[in-house]
This record gives C-alpha cells, sequence and structure tokens, in this order.
C-alpha cells in the first residue's frame, strides 16, 4: 500500500484479531529505523526495542504464559490454548522501553518522543499492511516479567507491540468533534 499521510492518519485501527501469519523480522527493522525519525527532546532518543519474532516469540510466549496463567499446569490444553490466543496468534512482539529520568520534565518529554515513536511505528505498519496493537497489560510491571526481558534498573517497558495480518478491519470508533476540543483565543 501507498497511502498519503491523511490517510494512514485516518484508516489506522487497533488490530486485536490476526491470522496468526508470521511478521518479518526484516519488514520491522525497516519501520522501526524509519520511525526513529520521530520528534523528541534533545535529540536523546528515548527508547529502545526488545523485538521476538519466530523462535524468540515461542519463547516470549513461554514467559507470558508463565506470569500471565502461573497455574497453566493445572489447565488442559484446549483450555491453556484458549487463555493465550492473544498471544499466539501476533505474528511478532515488540516492547518499547523508555529510560526513567530522575527529572519530572525530562521525564516526561521522554514519554511524549517515546509515543511519537510509536505512533509512527503504527503508521508505517499500517501502510506496510501489517497491523499492530499497542497494550499496556497490568503484568508488563511485574518484576518477574521485567528481569526476564533484560529491562534495566532506571528503564520501564510503555508498550507492548503486537503486530500481525488480519483478515478483518475494525470498525471505527466515535471520535470528538472538532468543535468539542478546539476553543479560540
Ligand atoms: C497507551 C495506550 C495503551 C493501550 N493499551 C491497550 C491495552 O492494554 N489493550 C488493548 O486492547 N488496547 C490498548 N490500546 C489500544 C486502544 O484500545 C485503541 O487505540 C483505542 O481503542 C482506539 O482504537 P483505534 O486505535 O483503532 O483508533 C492502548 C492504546 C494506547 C495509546
Amino acid at each position: 500500500m501507498i497511502l498519503t499521510v491523511k490517510e494512514v492518519i485516518r484508516n489506522r485501527r487497533s488490530i486485536k484479531l490476526f491470522n496468526g501469519k508470521p511478521v518479518s523480522k526484516e519488514a520491522l527493522l525497516t519501520i522501526f529505523d524509519d520511525a526513529k525519525w520521530a520528534p523528541n527532546h534533545g535529540n536523546r532518543q528515548p527508547w529502545r526495542i526488545v523485538l521476538a519474532t519466530e523462535d524468540g516469540l515461542q519463547r516470549l510466549n513461554t514467559v507470558i504464559r508463565n506470569v500471565v496463567v502461573p497455574n497453566w499446569e493445572e489447565l488442559s490444553v484446549e483450555e491453556l490454548a484458549k487463555k493465550m490466543v492473544k498471544f499466539t496468534t501476533p505474528g511478532a512482539v515488540a516492547f518499547v522501553i523508555m529510560p526513567e529520568d530522575l527529572r519530572q520534565k525530562e521525564r516526561l518529554e521522554d514519554f511524549a518522543a517515546a509515543s511519537s515513536f510509536i505512533q509512527n511505528i503504527q503508521l508505517l505498519a499500517w501502510d506496510e499492511g501489517i497491523g499492530c496493537c499497542w497494550k499496556t497489560p497490568g503484568w508488563l510491571e511485574k518484576p518477574e516479567f521485567l528481569n526476564k526481558l533484560g529491562v534495566e534498573a532506571g528503564e520501564r517497558p510503555i508498550a507492548m507491540l503486537q503486530f500481525g495480518y488480519f483478515d478483518t478491519i475494525p470498525a471505527e470508533k466515535p471520535k470528538k468533534s472538532i468543535e468539542e476540543f478546539v476553543t479560540f483565543f
């Protein structure tokens, strides 16, 4: 697809149902390399990514299973598969990790910059026909998960980005009208 900036912004949807087809590491690295042109104060580029594809995705899902379904050994194969389906159907997963600057202004700037970087990723992925959903599940903060992900002291993951191919595009969500969020000075 080659969409205009306006089209990609207007048409993108968060994709939460994937069809299981893998997403290549190369496609995602190209997307991340373009997304890095996001605005960021002082050119600090306050982000790093841990990417899981192919075998890495299998290993990641074992870690997620242990954290998210601690009683997995007591479940039947079908019960476990049902609980894990939202992790086993994406074709790749990336975690965006940012530094936690001790200064509040810089930390907010870094969060804003990393969020711009993430939106660039989502838009570039959409343009390639790759669906994405930015997720922030509670377990993303759990020490046992942070440890397995390799998050260092002074860092924080701000997004789990699930990528994948999809068969249906979700309907658009209602948005505020321009009159509701613009006033004139
Ligand atoms: C910071 C952030 C966190 C989000 N966390 C989740 C999440 O944990 N689970 C989820 O299903 N969607 C999550 N979303 C996606 C939103 O549900 C989605 O963007 C919203 O419903 C609007 O839909 P759209 O992106 O298709 O326009 C998150 C989005 C953002 C920006």
